[in-house]
């Protein structure tokens, strides 16, 4: 039962933002739950204002109140951290009604929109105007510009285009006080000091509330081709993405690697996508190659490629889309892995990166340990190789209380696959972020100065603490 304070919050928020859009009744699992349906919490309300100036009110009217605020997107972050904790006392502030495209700039090549636009809608005006906005996730049809930026989110397109940071060129922000920031500029060259632009990318509503983001346009290529290739080893993968950088260059725009059980799942959960090539391999790798010049030239190079790594011994078999069709059947295949794992059971869920060079060798022996420690063990290997991410997850043995699996397993698993991570010298967060999932595990593997000096942070710009507590730093 929210108390007097909270009750006079409550008609404060609704003279700001009207009755219809301060939700404290009927059923509020789509901002309550996470993606994955592993944790629940209860809001004091959800409000969902419409512009720049009622998320700064509902800020200071929070910060008067010493209520916090959790941001929310589209809510299909995958580590806990935009959505409410258990208390019943903290502010959901959804940015899906601030959803315009507020300007396309051909001129400086530059889309501006705001914080709850869907990234397919991004997409979508960038193509309109006859250019490609490059940031592309299997959430995309339903994560918000806003959310990626606070999660400076990754995706398939990152080792040519860079990750959500990249892309961006200027932000408008309301701080933890309700002022907003407003550094929309799209300049490329701006030297005038600190880049609060960069450290408000992937703080992930813990510094300001992102209201509205000016981000990079580029050139649309004349052509992409797809590939799906089989690979007798994660070496060979290695391999292969060391050729395919060689010989397409800055065409290379995706290199996605997925083991069979990964793709076993996909096949047993949508068949009627009928992955290729999958039984009879450890690894299959998807490529693409992007062009300006013509589909021949793509071709040509994609073939040479491949012929390349067949008598190199790094692929074993290989097909190329022959339409457009069939190329986004074998994206559709790669993006079906997180939705049939979920499918499948519950499931632990790493997002872990390493120097490529690494990669065969943190495989080996992190599916030695885990092999050794939990017999029977299923594991779910798939990922942004190009980029040294894997999405290295991990499924309970078949037929076994997945509940009981997760309780008895979940804290050691992590601890197997993090120490593992560390002594290959990668990040146990590639691109999802840090959320609650990961706040405590965060001081084993950070640099100790690194994480003092984002405390400081933290606490400089919202003393208060109430933008998102209890999200990526304590
Ligand atoms: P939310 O889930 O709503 O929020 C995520 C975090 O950002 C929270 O901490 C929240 O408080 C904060 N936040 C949200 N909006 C704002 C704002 N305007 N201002 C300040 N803080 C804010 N991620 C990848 O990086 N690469 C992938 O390939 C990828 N693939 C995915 C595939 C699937 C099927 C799914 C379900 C998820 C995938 N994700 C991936 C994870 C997720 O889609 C990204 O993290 C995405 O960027 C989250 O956007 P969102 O709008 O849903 O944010
Ligand atoms: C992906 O690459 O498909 C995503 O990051 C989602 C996931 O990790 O499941
Ligand atoms: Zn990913």
């Amino acid at each position: 039962m929210p108390n007097a304070a909270s009750l006079d919050l409550l008609t404060h928020l609704r003279e700001l933002l009207g009755e219809a859009h301060v939700l404290t009744e009927g059923d509020l699992s789509a901002y309550e739950q996470d993606w994955r349906k592993r944790t629940r919490g209860k809001a004091l309300a959800v409000v969902r204002p419409s512009k720049t100036q009622e998320v700064a009110e509902v800020v200071k009217a929070c910060a008067k109140a010493g209520v916090s605020i959790v941001p929310q997107g589209g809510n299909t972050g995958l580590v806990v951290g935009g959505i409410p904790d258990d208390t019943g006392t903290q502010v959901l502030l959804s940015l899906q009604r601030m959803n315009a495209v507020r300007a396309v700039d051909t001129d400086n090549l530059t889309l501006t929109v705001e914080a709850g636009c869907v990234l397919q809608n991004l997409q979508q005006a960038a193509e309109q105007a006859g250019f490609l906005f490059p940031l592309s996730l299997g959430a995309e049809g339903s994560c918000t510009i806003g959310g990626n930026l606070a999660t400076n989110a990754g995706g398939t397109q990152v080792l040519r285009y860079g990750n959500a940071r990249e892309l961006c060129l200027g932000l408008e922000v309301v701080t933890a006080q309700g002022e907003v920031m407003h550094s929309l500029s799209g300049l490329r060259k701006d030297n005038t000091g600190y880049d609060l632009r960069n450290l408000m990318i992937g703080s992930e509503g813990t510094l300001g509330i992102i209201t509205a983001a000016t981000m990079k346009l580029y050139p649309m290529p004349a052509v992409s081709l797809t590939a799906w290739a089989a690979v007798p080893s994660v070496a060979c993968a290695v391999k292969l993405l060391g050729l395919a950088h060689q010989h397409l260059g800055a065409g290379l725009t995706g290199f996605e690697m997925m083991g069979q059980f990964a793709l076993h799942l996909v096949d047993k959960h949508y068949p009627h996508l009928r992955v290729p090539l999958w039984q009879d391999t450890p690894y299959c790798v998807l490529l693409e190659n992007s062009d300006s010049e013509s589909e021949a030239h793509a071709r040509e190079r994609f073939e040479h490629l491949l012929g390349l790594a067949f008598e190199d011994g790094c692929v074993s078999d290989a097909v190329v889309a022959e339409s457009l069709s069939q190329a986004r059947n074998l994206w559709h295949i790669r993006e079906s892995i997180t939705l049939a794992q979920a499918e499948e059971g519950l499931n632990i869920k790493h997002d872990i990166s390493v120097p490529i060079s690494s990669i065969p060798n943190f495989v080996e022996a992190t599916d030695a340990l885990l092999m050794r420690e939990i017999p029977g063990i299923r594991l779910v290997n798939f990922g942004h190789l190009g980029d040294g991410n894997l999405h290295y997850n991990v499924q309970a043995p078949e037929h076994c209380d997945t509940k009981a699996f997760l309780r008895d397993n979940e804290d050691r698993v992590n601890t197997w696959v993090y120490q593992s991570v560390k002594r290959f010298g990668g990040s146990i967060s590639a691109e999802h972020g840090v959320g609650s999932m990961k706040v405590d595990s965060l001081p084993d593997y950070k640099d100790p100065v690194a994480l003092a000096l984002m405390q400081h942070i933290k606490r400089a710009l919202d003393p208060q603490g109430l933008l998102n507590p209890g999200r990526v730093v304590r």
